[in-house]
């Protein structure tokens, strides 16, 4: 169905694997193309809970926008290519009301690191690298990067790894708050299925919520704080509010329903 992803769907859990390895998993327009369509299934399939990002191989989770594309670009089409990209795959990713975990499984670099920050939070294995080193061909991040990384990372440390294009491992990552999780490459799927079937036992309409609240966090207009109030009270008007608080009072298991 996809020339350059493969997704498998696993205890509700869609596995989506960028399969470019001999191009460190380079994102040419192919890959775009092939990741929006499988993010539509993660927004419309019900049997989807969740979905994980990884790439293929055991050295890239995707080392970038593929540079082969840039030099047929003038100003208009470089333009072009950042919306496309960021409209049809960073920000679905980034506003999908279901979970969505980034595995990274080496080099995740300039573009690759930007689709990791799209993602909802980050584990990696112990080999990987980040990096924003589109400045050593005279680019910025285009695809959210200068904004994300910001947000997750801080001011100070963002302009630096964007102006130096210097690289990081995954424990300075972690220090740094940019993946939550480090563990050897054979553990990474399975601390990332691991995650996402603990919020599987969560109810669906508040993890929703809890994803588009946070998303907004810094907002001022309109504020995040205003519209966590709204989505508070709309989980109130949902069976699954209910049920959590009634097994609570019960001392039980809540059985949630996603209504
Ligand atoms: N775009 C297109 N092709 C890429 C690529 C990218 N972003 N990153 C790697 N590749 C290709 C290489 O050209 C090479 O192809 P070839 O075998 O046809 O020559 C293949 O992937 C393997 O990469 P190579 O550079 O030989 O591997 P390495 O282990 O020596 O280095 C990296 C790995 C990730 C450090 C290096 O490939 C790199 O710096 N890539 C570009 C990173 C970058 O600048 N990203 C931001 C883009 S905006």
């Amino acid at each position: 169905m996809y020339s350059t992803i493969l997704t498998t769907i696993e205890n509700g859990t869609c596995i989506i694997t960028i399969n470019r390895p001999d191009k460190m998993n380079a994102l040419n327009k192919d890959v775009v193309t092939d990741l929006g369509h499988a993010l539509e299934e993660v927004y419309t399939n019900s049997e989807i809970r969740s979905a994980i990002i990884t790439g293929a191989g055991e050295k890239a989770f995707v080392a970038g926008a593929d540079i082969t594309e840039f030099l047929s670009l003038d100003k208009e089409g470089g333009s072009a290519l950042a919306k496309k990209g960021r409209v049809n795959v960073f920000d679905k990713i980034e506003h999908c009301p279901k979970p969505v975990i980034a595995a990274v499984n080496g080099f995740s670099l300039g573009g690759g690191c930007e689709l990791a920050m799209a993602c909802h939070f980050r584990v990696a294995s112990t080999n990987a690298k980040f990096g924003q080193p589109e400045v050593n061909l005279g680019l910025i991040p285009g695809y959210g990067g200068t904004q994300r990384l910001t947000k997750l990372i801080g001011k100070g440390k963002a302009m630096e790894l964007m102006m130096t294009a210097d690289m990081i491992g995954a424990d300075e990552a972690k220090i740094l708050g940019l993946v939550n999780y480090v563990v050897p490459i054979e553990e990474l799927l399975p601390k990332a299925k691991e995650i996402l079937q603990k919020i599987h036992t969560k109810a669906p309409i508040a993890i929703a919520n809890i994803i588009a609240s946070v998303n907004e966090a810094g907002n001022c207009d309109p504020g995040g704080f205003d519209n966590e109030i709204s989505r508070f009270g709309d989980c109130f008007a949902t069976e699954d509010m209910k049920e959590g608080a009634h097994a609570f009072l019960e001392k039980r298991k809540p059985v949630f329903k996603g209504k």
